[in-house]
């Protein structure tokens, strides 16, 4: 426990109650008295007569039943201590709020309960939001989020403090914090009253653990004229230029492009790669539906920092374990594929399925080609490519999630899912902007079919075909659905990073099991979720580091 202090601000308003005589009131004691319904801490110390909450801040243990040591009163139930003449915390988190004394000629003793006036609360308990986030403090997180919705802040509002706290600081561009957030954003919706917190909380919680301590990250200048461009920002990203890259986004949102214009430039360069398992995808994804949660003009701050991690992301195309795949692909004529027309009555006759369920990694490009051509479009596909990815979940054999000589397992495989729902969500970007199916929506898809077929390299220990019990389905998709992302919610994990794929999981199959009619991307999910988990990784990480230093390389 660390110490702090921020004493809350004097705002006094109400009636003065008489609560007592000085009489009554020994030297260096704690009284309780009861002032509007309030329950208050008379305080007699050597400095005169003081007033706070009796309520402890942290658990709201009453005060009274603390110790006074001078000006220092310490709540003895875990030790933090309040400072009685302006309720600063010494140690702990967070200060308790003091109220206005008065002392008549006769000795007589009021108190009149310090309210902010409403129009000063929000700012206040923003400012305390603020503090809490930079100090990881999660307690007074919780607190704070719950004292807003109560003031009337919106669940947006209060995230968005934690995104401008977060994204200029992640290290190499932001990822699962500001992505889980978005998430968690959207998910208030399943919640009502002071329960909105939970979401939030977790949201920011994920946010603060991550970043606490760094420092923030400066941006370049926007750039201006004719540079100012989708092909400039793409080469600037494909040459790992980054700063040029932020430079050119910054110039285009200064010019006011707004979501429309730019989500193509995003959409082309996370779909130019098969980017860092999908993650590219992923969080481009979630930064235009986060801004669209907490407004456009949030928008210098969210994207430039994201930019930072497509640039550093690994373009896994490039490596061994994809050259046969992109052989393949390179075969194939994007532009030509893009002009089918869908035939809404297309259905895979199980040749889709059954190239991605198998083991030849060229396999997937045919079939997607085959089935495009027969009418299946974008969305045809990623169904295709969702039922393929939740069966490879259901039918994981946790076992091998502990066998660390493998660094493959659950959080891998749900990528199939999440990554399907990405390339949906642009393809649909594209769709709804009027410009139809485009080649780089063919693209990203075709990367997902690869993924959807990568992922069964777990299934060396697996049983082929097994599918593995899970509870029974509710027939409801939508209940099941909101139930599992309620899960999700729940403190079910103990590392963020399995928190923010329980989170992110959950939602896409919400929305994919809703879009297919289908409940086995939620069967998948619940498997994932209820399943035992690698959650750290030290003991792997070392047994792998003695394997690489006695000679041993990765397989690929
Ligand atoms: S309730 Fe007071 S320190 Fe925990």
């Amino acid at each position: 426990m660390t110490s702090t202090e921020h004493a809350t601000p004097e705002r006094h308003s109400g009636e003065a109650t008489l609560v007592a005589t000085l009489d009554d009131l020994a030297e260096n004691s704690l009284r309780m008295v009861t002032v509007d319904g309030r329950r208050v801490c008379l305080v007699r110390s050597g400095s005169g007569i003081h007033a706070i909450d009796n309520a402890c801040p942290h658990q709201g243990y009453g005060l009274t039943q603390g110790a006074l040591d001078g000006d220092v009163v310490t709540c003895e139930w875990h030790n933090w201590k309040f400072r009685v003449t302006d309720g600063a915390c010494l140690v702990g988190e967070e200060a308790v709020q003091t109220h206005l004394v008065d002392v008549d000629d006769r000795g007589g003793v009021s108190v009149t309960i310090n309210r902010p006036a409403p129009e000063t609360l929000i700012p206040q308990l923003l400012a305390s939001l603020r503090r809490a986030i930079e100090r990881d403090y999660i307690g007074q997180v919780a607190r704070d989020v719950v004292r807003l919705l109560k003031a009337g802040a919106t669940p947006a509002e209060l995230m968005w403090e934690a995104v401008a706290y977060g994204a200029p600081r992640s290290e190499y561009g932001w990822g699962h914090t500001i992505a889980s957030a978005t998430d968690c954003l959207a998910m208030v919706a399943l919640y009502e009253g002071d329960q909105r917190a939970l979401p939030i909380v977790q949201g920011i919680a994920g946010i603060a653990e991550t970043e606490r301590g760094r420092q923030p990250r400066e941006l370049p200048d926007p750039a201006s004229g004719v540079s100012v461009s989708m092909s400039a920002f793409g080469d600037a990203v494909e040459d790992e230029r980054l700063s040029d890259a932020q430079a050119i986004l910054l110039g285009a949102i200064e010019r006011g492009d707004c979501a429309k214009q730019l989500t193509p430039w995003f959409t082309s360069i996370v779909s130019n790669h098969h980017l860092s398992y999908g993650h590219g995808a992923i969080y481009s994804q979630k930064a235009f539906e986060l801004l669209e949660m907490i407004g456009w003009e949030r928008s210098a701050t969210v994207l430039p920092h994201l930019v930072t991690t497509l640039v550093y992301g690994t373009r896994e195309d490039k490596l061994p374990y994809m050259r046969p795949f992109m052989k393949e692909l390179a075969g194939v004529d994007l532009d030509q594929l893009a002009s089918y027309e869908c035939d809404p009555s297309w259905a895979d006759d199980g040749t889709l399925l059954a190239a991605i369920l198998g083991n030849d990694r060229r396999a997937p490009v045919a079939a997607t080609v085959a089935a495009v051509r027969g009418g299946a479009g974008i969305d045809g596909v990623l169904d295709v490519v969702v039922q393929a990815v939740s069966e490879r979940m259901l039918r994981y054999d946790v076992e091998g999630e502990f066998e660390f000589e493998d660094d493959f397992g659950w959080l891998g495989i749900t990528h199939g899912l999440t990554y399907a729902h990405a390339a949906r969500w642009h393809h649909h970007q594209a769709v709804d902007a009027g410009v139809g199916t485009t080649p780089e929506a063919v693209r990203l898809a075709l990367f997902t079919t690869f993924l959807g077929q990568w992922t069964g390299r777990h299934e060396w220990h697996t049983k082929v075909g097994d599918r593995a019990e899970v509870a029974p389905i509710a027939s409801d998709l939508e209940t099941f659905g909101n139930e599992l992302q309620r899960q999700a919610q729940l403190d079910g994990t103990t590392a963020f990073i399995v928190h923010a794929h329980a989170v992110k999981t959950s939602r896409a199959a919400a929305l994919e099991a809703l879009r297919s009619g289908s409940s086995l991307p939620l069967d998948a999910t619940a498997h994932f979720m209820a399943a035992p988990k690698l959650e750290r990784f030290v003991a792997a990480t070392v047994v792998r580091s003695i394997e690489f230093l006695n000679g041993r390389t990765q397989r690929d």
